[in-house]
């Protein structure tokens, strides 16, 4: 790697990939993923939006607390409020950041923000000023960068820098730029800006087009040299750059892209199914890098090829990624000390009462399916991780369906510690299960997704589903696992409306956010 540039990973999973609608998450959820990055070697991570609400500025803060390696920004606009905050909460950091942005592009100015030029190049160089005395390390961005004139944005990176500003990040804000634009940008401002060679220069790529991770990279060759990019692309609208196929793509092809990245990639799959499980949003099968497919090889001719040599298809090896191969676990005859060593194997470090719950769940499956393989572990752990301090439970649950009548449902749930137990009927039987939970714990919440898949192959697996609730304005998205899939769906849906329970009395995320 000697002699080659760095580049830096900045995450942003826990606040740009948060903001996509349905995707929040609880602090502790927050914890595990912060945690995860700082193991993989993310430079910087982007734990909230401090000012968003109470529960981001804690999550902030706690994160800030507990890293050990990477450095922790919190988001803020360009208001001495939103600065005075995101600095409070990232305090107590080995290494904190302030990263504060505010439009740049006419039609943002004349919309948005009803300012003109003048007026935000003095917002610029108040704010940057404001944050610069609360901390070192400031972040600038120029959002919507990419559809705003070179020459106005030249004075506009200009006053962050001579404000102090450390790192200028160019968002292509509404994934609008191609990778020769993109590359372009960055070669004018670095060219003509006075003194930008004192700040690192940042991509932040939006995926409307598809062209997120091609985007950031044409900005590296232009000379940035700080990646913003979320785990599974998660992010507003279609997401943003990827992590993990940026961070691939530089280490295989370092012939072409010859940067040196600190992330480690052997975590990138668990990180992967984490930022699934707790965001709710399933990872499509030939994702790239992380997707259940992206090494998988069926066709007749790959396959030959492969066995000959796997070079003949293979550019990466799974296991460089993290990819461990099916391995058959246990039976029901597996006792406690086997079962921790596999979660530990797999990676899972998890609490007592945590482990004896998925303990108890283990043997529970053990008895109805014949093979356990890794991939059910991890459903149920991740499950078990998911549900912890749930104020709802689901206890019991039958279902009568079939031709000719309707799903009847009885479904005993715990709220509270209080058993209570009801019997309905639906249209088909997981509406019968819906209508129980909804006559047990009454709410307007609308069902906006739905979502089966199995978690391995076999008539015996568990299936995995996904349900996402909206009530007013906010969206909780919940995951269960179990060989039934009424059950699967019941634990899916009781977890969604624990999540927007919970935040029932945070203020409205909505209103604050930034693109
Ligand atoms: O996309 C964007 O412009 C942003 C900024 C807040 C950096 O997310
Ligand atoms: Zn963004």
């Amino acid at each position: 790697m000697s002699g080659q540039d760095q580049i830096f990973i900045f995450d942003t999973t826990l606040r740009d990939g948060e903001q996509s609608p349905g995707a929040s998450m609880t602090l502790e959820e927050k914890l595990q993923v912060a945690e995860i990055l700082d193991e993989m070697g993310v430079d910087i991570i982007e734990a909230g939006f401090p000012i968003a609400s109470n529960g981001d500025f804690e999550a902030v803060s706690e994160i800030a607390k507990r890293t050990k390696r990477s450095v922790i920004a919190g988001l803020a606009r360009a208001i001495h409020a939103d600065i005075d905050r995101a600095g409070e909460a990232v305090r107590h950091a080995e290494r904190g950041r302030i990263h504060t942005f505010v439009s740049t592009s006419p039609i943002h100015l004349e919309h948005q923000m009803k300012k003109n030029e003048a007026q935000v190049l003095d917002i610029i160089t108040d704010t940057v000023t404001r944050a610069r005395n609360l901390i070192d390390d400031v972040e600038w961005s120029a959002m919507d960068a990419t559809r705003t004139p070179i020459e106005y944005l030249c004075r506009c990176v200009e006053a962050a820098i001579r404000a102090g500003a450390t790192t200028i990040n160019l968002p292509d804000t509404v994934g609008y730029a191609t990778p020769d634009e993109y590359k372009s940008m960055f070669e004018q401002i670095r060219a003509r800006v006075p003194d930008a060679d004192k700040a690192i220069f940042s991509v932040h790529c939006h995926n409307d087009l598809g062209l997120a991770v091609a985007n950031s990279l044409a900005g590296v060759a232009g000379g940035a040299r700080q990646i913003e990019c979320t785990i599974n692309g998660l992010g507003e609208r279609a997401g943003n750059a990827a992590l993990e196929e940026i961070v691939m793509a530089v280490r295989t092809r370092s012939d072409a892209l010859p940067y040196a990245c600190s992330v480690e990639p052997r975590f990138l799959t668990r990180a992967s199914k984490l930022v699934s499980a707790v965001s709710g949003f399933p990872v499509q099968y030939n994702k790239a890098i992380v997707g259940k497919n992206a090494f998988a090889h069926e066709s007749g001719i790959h396959q030959d090829g492969m066995l000959k040599n796997a070079e003949t298809y293979e550019i990466m090896r799974p296991e460089d990624v993290g990819v461990k191969a099916t391995s058959l676990v246990m039976g029901k005859h597996s006792g406690r000390h086997a079962f921790r060593q596999k979660l530990e194997e797999l990676g899972y470090e998890i609490g007592d009462n945590a482990f004896e719950e998925a303990f108890r769940r283990f043997k529970d499956l053990a008895d109805r399916k014949k093979h356990v393989y890794d991939e059910d572990i991890e459903a149920l752990v991740e499950n078990e991780i998911a549900t912890q301090g749930e104020q709802i439970k689901v206890i019991a649950l039958t279902v009568i369906a079939g031709t000719g009548a309707n799903g009847k449902a009885i479904l005993t749930l715990d709220v509270n510690g209080r058993h209570e137990t009801r019997e309905c009927t639906g249209d088909g039987p997981i509406d019968a299960t819906f209508n129980a939970i909804k006559e047990i714990v009454p709410h307007d919440a609308k069902l906006s997704l739905y979502q089966v898949h199995a978690v391995t192959e076999g008539t015996d697996a568990q299936a995995e589903v996904s349900v996402r609730l909206e009530a007013s304005g906010r969206m909780a998205t919940g995951k269960g696992a179990d060989t039934d899939t009424l059950v699967a769906s019941a634990r899916a849906y009781i977890s969604a409306l624990n999540k927007l329970l919970a935040r029932q009395n945070r203020p409205d995320h909505q209103e604050l956010k930034a693109v």
